[in-house]
């Protein structure tokens, strides 16, 4: 017995060094210390043993027993120890490291601008209408006073998907989409994206953007058409710009003009951005041709409107000075970071 206990001992010296972890220390602990464990064996065999045995061999268990308690435990407090070190260096934050710079998302330069076009015209009283970019040749054309064969056809180089289905051209059709829907008083803006198939150029681009806006309601003449187009003028580009307005056709409006903006780049007296104009068209406009309005199912005896489209890249290049359209449509952040 007393042979059994030294070999215990030396066992367990054994094994604690080669034990790195608390997991494999307190199996240690139970093959050893633990109820059904080696040490705790002998202890219950002692009650076989003579009277003279027992203290002497007693003696011995309990020198071994608190051996291996000791010894368990100050392993264990060294690889706690140790466990805790090597957590805490692995945690450790150098405070002195120079950080991660976040980039932050920004809107488009179209959508800036474009959204203040929008906040203009809500609080003229507009509300924001949408519809489809795959459209009727009924809506992009017909309805608009625009006949097959009709020569506007021609100058809007159209995306045809089947003989009837066209990418619309332009923001007009949705006058007559919501014409249709809608009885007068009607005030709306319709902004979105329009194709034709243009070759990509500095100022021509297959995809680019028109914002429609549309007033229909009794007693809607020429100068309402004026007044609001010179109060969002104002509004955008400040109170010093002025507008002009030049005769100009349009099958679907009549009569119809061009408006232009005085540069705001130079402020009328001609520079590189107007190419010495002083003046820098950007939208088209006129009286919602009576036919227009009929196709609509308005009666045009009993209400007049007015619509307008504006080319939304030209308004923003303008605003910015930015002579590549191109550029809108690269996405390169040192370009669109800019704004
Ligand atoms: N749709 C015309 C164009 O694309 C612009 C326009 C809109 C003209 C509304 C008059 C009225 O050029």
């Amino acid at each position: 017995m007393k042979e059994k206990l030294q070999q215990i001992k030396t066992e367990v010296t054994d094994l604690l060094a080669k034990t790195n972890d608390l997991e494999g220390l307190e199996q240690l602990r139970i093959r050893f210390l633990g109820k059904k464990g080696e040490l705790t064996a002998v202890l219950k065999g002692m009650g076989q043993l003579s009277a003279e045995e027992r203290p002497v061999i007693g003696a011995l268990a309990n020198e071994v027993r608190s051996y291996l308690e000791q010894e368990i435990d100050s392993r264990k407090e060294e690889l706690s120890a140790k466990m805790q070190e090597e957590k805490l260096k692995k945690e450790v934050i150098d405070v002195t490291m120079p950080g991660k710079k976040q980039e932050l998302g920004k809107l488009h330069p179209l959508t800036q601008v474009l959204d203040e076009i929008k906040n203009i015209f809500v609080g003229l009283g507009f509300q924001i209408a949408e519809g489809p970019e795959v459209e009727y040749d009924y809506y992009n054309f017909e309805a608009l006073n625009i006949p097959k064969n009709h020569p506007a056809r021609d100058t809007q180089d159209t995306f045809y998907i089947e003989d009837n289905i066209v990418l619309r051209t332009q923001t007009s059709p949705m006058q007559v989409r919501v014409m249709e829907k809608q009885k007068p008083p009607i005030r709306i803006l319709a902004p979105g994206r329009v194709y034709r198939s243009d070759a990509v150029d500095a100022t021509h681009s297959p995809v680019f953007h028109q914002v429609e806006g549309l007033v229909v309601d009794k007693g809607v003449t020429m100068a309402d058409l004026k007044g609001t187009l010179e109060a969002f003028i104002k509004e955008l580009y400040g109170a010093d710009a002025k507008v002009r307005f030049r005769p100009h056709h349009f099958p679907f409006t009549e009569p119809s003009a061009e408006m232009d903006v005085s540069c705001f780049v130079c402020g009328g007296e001609g520079c590189r951005v107007c190419k010495g104009e002083g003046w820098i068209e950007i939208l088209g406009c006129g009286m919602v041709h009576p036919k227009v309005l009929a196709n609509c199912g308005i009666d045009p005896e009993e209400y007049s409107g007015f619509a307008f489209g504006l080319g939304l890249e030209r308004v923003v290049m303008r605003r910015y000075g930015i002579d590549d359209l191109r550029l809108f449509f690269e996405n390169d952040l040192r370009f669109l970071g800019q704004f």
